[in-house]
């Protein structure tokens, strides 16, 4: 809790394409957390370092990736959005409380295990203690709550775990974080094979439609989205490609389920898929045009930047200043 609200913090990497998926299971539901909570949205630049980073890229998809925060409607005014590596609590914390982490736990995290296979040739320790830099993330700003999708689950509780061990050594230091599930958004799946998820890394660009899509594409791959034999429109797990579809069209439109199904009661997939095109291109390109407008607006995103770095960094710091007396380190002459 600050100032009376509980905190909310999420995080995302600047690594890979934003799909629809990212938009609508994570992005677009938190605009609005901000009327409920103290909201910290973090691009996570030092995250993406696990795996090599060309640098002028790195930077470039870190400021898209702001831009595109406060293009889908995320108020900077109302929300701290800013970059990780801007407050240096992060790596501090992140170092402390590596000395609270048993290197067992971190073996046991199930997405290490799948990195470091695809990563053969770079298993490097920040790739293993990866989950602590994220704990750093949440307990610096003394979270109640955070938005994760359920591949993050694991890393949450090894968060809590590190935050009891911590406030059962040092007293009521951390907030234990909970998961965040409210308002949760769908799950939104691939285009080409609706029993996977819908992912920023898919060969297939036919399978995911990136936020920058334009109106044609976006209208060409709902075409070319795999459907059923069935030839009827109905919301079942027997019909996934189809449930797929609907689950877009809800989350785009903000209809019901129900409604969508009447809605498109004896039309034909075509004609389906086209309408499920159209919402979502609605849906995607005003934020292209915010995301260019800011594109243009050097002068304003660096205010954002800057501002919000330094309301990051006060918070940041109210906790660092206790955890480095509770741990013991001298105090600071100033
Ligand atoms: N690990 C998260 C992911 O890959 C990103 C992340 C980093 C994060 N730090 C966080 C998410 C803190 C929530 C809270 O999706």
């Amino acid at each position: 809790m600050i100032d009376n609200k509980k905190v909310l913090f999420s995080g995302m990497q600047a690594t890979g394409n934003l799909t629809l998926g990212n938009y609508l299971g994570a992005l677009k539901n938190w605009v609005t957390l901000a009327d409920d909570y103290l909201t910290f949205y973090c691009v996570v630049d030092l995250h993406s370092i696990t795996v090599r980073q060309d640098p002028a890229e790195l930077r470039k998809r870190a400021r898209n990736l702001l831009m595109l925060y406060i293009a889908a409607g995320i108020d900077p005014q109302k929300n701290c959005i800013y970059y990780q590596s801007h407050v240096s609590g992060h790596s501090e914390l992140a170092w402390m409380l590596n000395c609270y982490t048993y290197v067992g736990e971190l073996n046991r995290m199930t997405q290490f295990k799948d990195k470091a296979a695809k990563h053969a040739d770079n298993i490097n320790a920040g790739l293993l203690t990866y989950p602590v830099l994220m704990a750093a993330d949440i307990l610096l700003y003394q979270a109640d709550v955070v938005p994760v999708g359920i591949d993050q689950k694991q890393h949450l509780e090894l968060t809590r775990n590190i935050a009891e061990r911590f406030n059962s050594i040092y007293g009521d230091v951390f907030t234990v974080p909970d998961i965040y599930l409210g308002k949760a958004g769908r799950k939104i799946m691939s285009l080409q094979d609706p029993s996977r998820k819908m992912s920023k890394s898919d060969e297939n660009p036919n399978a995911s439609i990136y936020l920058m899509d334009d109106k044609d594409t976006i209208i060409r791959k709902f075409k070319r989205a795999v459907t059923d034999s069935v030839g009827e429109i109905n919301y079942t797990d027997e019909q996934p490609g189809i449930k797929n579809l609907l689950d877009i069209y809800c989350s785009c439109t903000g209809k019901d389920t129900e409604a969508a199904v009447s809605e498109f009661s004896g039309c034909g997939y075509g004609d389906f898929k086209l309408a499920v095109g159209e919402a979502v291109a609605s849906e995607l390109i005003p934020l292209q045009q915010r995301f260019e407008e800011l594109s243009k607006d050097k002068a304003y995103v660096d205010s954002v930047i800057k501002e919000n770095a330094e309301k990051a960094s006060y918070y940041a710091e109210k906790t660092m200043r206790k955890v480095r007396k509770k741990i013991g380190f001298p105090e600071r002459i100033r």
